[in-house]
């Protein structure tokens, strides 16, 4: 197991952070819509590809091009770190997914035990764990982001989600990487869907980005780690700047 921090690169994320996000822990990036969410994952990826580091980009909510479209304007142009920042683009593989789910549910139909759903939706989940690990084994990489965790459980569609999130954790806490899971929180609210996210209880840090109001007019970003297990951090909500090739953020002030 390899020991440290995996550094953000936001200026100032890492001070707070006390040195960075400890390696091999899974932390949720949260936000509503259009918080930069995935331009916060895939900085940090592309960050530590300068320095050498190897990872893999889960890409369901986007396909390659627009993602890369979204990052070259940010200035992280994707072409000279293909080696190190791999997408692993599975937006349009839904549909072969599905094949595969209606396949096995056809075969499934005369067996005895489980139900149809949670046979095919334990298969859709090997398919994605089994691609993982022969990319990590075959090109070797340290830094995984998965975005995001509710378009893969739209694709999975558990009929016991507490279980099927419960596994998918275990597998991602013993795979040896640091994982970035991108999750989604509905406009319009704060805390969410109404359920209980049983991610944020499995997750080792949490890291919120948001939307302030502030004033009439202004909307401001905001950035904030709500936890980070083995960790002294600051829970203070900071401004989120996004400038070409560097983000950072500052101190908050409050009227
Ligand atoms: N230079 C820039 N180029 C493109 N987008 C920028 C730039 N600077 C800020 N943005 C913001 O980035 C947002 C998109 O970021 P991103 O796709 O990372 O957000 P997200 O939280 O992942 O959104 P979604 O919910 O759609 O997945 C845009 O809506 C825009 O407000
Ligand atoms: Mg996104």
């Amino acid at each position: 197991m390899q020991r440290g921090r995996t550094r953000t690169f936001v200026s100032g994320l890492d001070e707070a952070l006390g040195g960075g996000i400890p390696n091999n822990k899974v932390v949720l990036i949260k936000g509503t819509t259009g918080t930069m969410k995935s331009s916060l994952a895939y900085y940090i990826l592309y960050k530590n590809a300068d320095i050498g580091r190897r990872s893999l980009y889960v890409t369901f909510d986007q396909d390659r091009e627009s993602l890369e479209q979204q990052m070259s304007s940010l200035g992280l142009e994707g072409k000279d770190l293909s080696d190190k920042l791999q997408i692993f683009d599975l937006s349009k593989g839904k549909e072969k997914i599905e094949e595969i789910i209606e396949k096995l549910r056809k075969m499934g139909e005369n067996e005895k035990g489980k139900g149809r759903n949670e046979r095919s939706n334990e298969t859709v989940i090997s398919i994605l764990q089994r691609r993982v690990e022969s990319i990590k084994d075959k090109v070797g990489f340290d830094l995984i982001v998965i975005d995001s965790l509710d378009a893969l459980q739209m694709v999975l569609n558990p009929e016991s989600p507490r279980a099927a999130m419960f596994r998918f954790f275990e597998w991602m806490k013993n795979l040896g990487l640091t994982c970035f899971l991108v999750s989604e929180t509905p406009l319009g609210t704060d805390s969410g869907r109404p359920e209980p996210h049983y991610e944020d209880f499995l997750a080792d840090g949490i890291i919120e980005l948001r939307m302030e109001t502030v004033g009439n007019v202004d909307v401001q970003r905001r950035i904030r780690c709500i936890k980070m297990r083995g960790t002294k951090h600051s829970t203070d909500y900071y401004s989120f700047f996004c400038g070409k090739r560097n983000f950072e953020i500052a101190k908050a002030i409050t009227q």
